[in-house]
């Protein structure tokens, strides 16, 4: 009895902490409306919604700011790609959360990094951001993201900074040919990744 009583008393005082305090009001209903975009829209959009397209791995490129909002899920052929401390990903896989309509697609074809580190969805900065006041704390759960981001998505090419040249990665792309062609070993030829 007194077991049950102490967890009502626990309980009611987390719905105290969450109705009395602004801050916590905003993130419930932050997560509510996440929760919503993430499952019940996706069961709705289903007949309406276009497939995710499957489209060959981009060639490894380093874009500026103005070239990667190009990238936002509503080019024709529907490619998405976020970057996250300065590295660019193709994110096209992933369309359910960055695309038109999804609860991330605010990141699409931008810099989400500041977003990622602040816990926030709304992207503010328009220029190149160089992340310089972001305390220790948020820049750890920046390079967790870029981790997370690395292990599911294709990496593109870095960010580039204003006035930074592109690296030629056109060597890269002759090596990665050559061992894409025929293997001897097998004398079969290695297929190309989607995303
Ligand atoms: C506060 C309420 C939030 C809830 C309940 C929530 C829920 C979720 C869930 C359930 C997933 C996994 C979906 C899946 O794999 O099917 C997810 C992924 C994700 N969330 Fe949230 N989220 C919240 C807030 C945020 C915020 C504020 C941000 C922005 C910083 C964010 C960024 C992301 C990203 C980037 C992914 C990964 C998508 C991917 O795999 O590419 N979330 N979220």
């Amino acid at each position: 009895m007194a077991k049950v009583e102490g967890m009502s008393s626990i309980l009611g005082s987390i719905i105290n902490d969450i109705i009395y305090s602004p801050l916590n009001l905003v993130l419930l209903a932050l997560c509510i409306f996440l929760l919503y975009k993430l499952f019940f829209s996706r069961k709705t959009d289903i007949p309406s919604s276009p497939p995710i397209p499957q489209l060959p791995a981009m060639k490894k490129r380093d874009m500026t700011l103005e070239e990667l909002r190009k990238y936002d899920g509503q080019n024709e052929e529907g490619r998405v790609c976020v970057a996250v401390n300065g590295k660019v990903f193709d994110v096209t896989k992933g369309k359910r959360f960055y695309g038109p309509g999804g609860p991330y697609s605010s990141f699409a074809g931008r810099d989400a990094t500041r977003c990622l580190a602040t816990f926030s969805v709304e992207v503010t900065s328009e220029g190149y951001d160089d992340l310089s006041d972001l305390n220790s704390m948020q820049m750890d759960s920046v390079r967790e993201w870029e981790i997370q981001f690395q292990e599911r998505y294709h990496y593109v090419g870095r960010l580039l900074k204003p006035n930074e040249e592109p690296t030629d990665y056109s060597d890269e792309e002759d090596a990665s040919q050559d061992q894409s062609t025929v293997d001897p070993q097998s004398n079969t030829q290695s297929s190309k990744k989607d995303y």
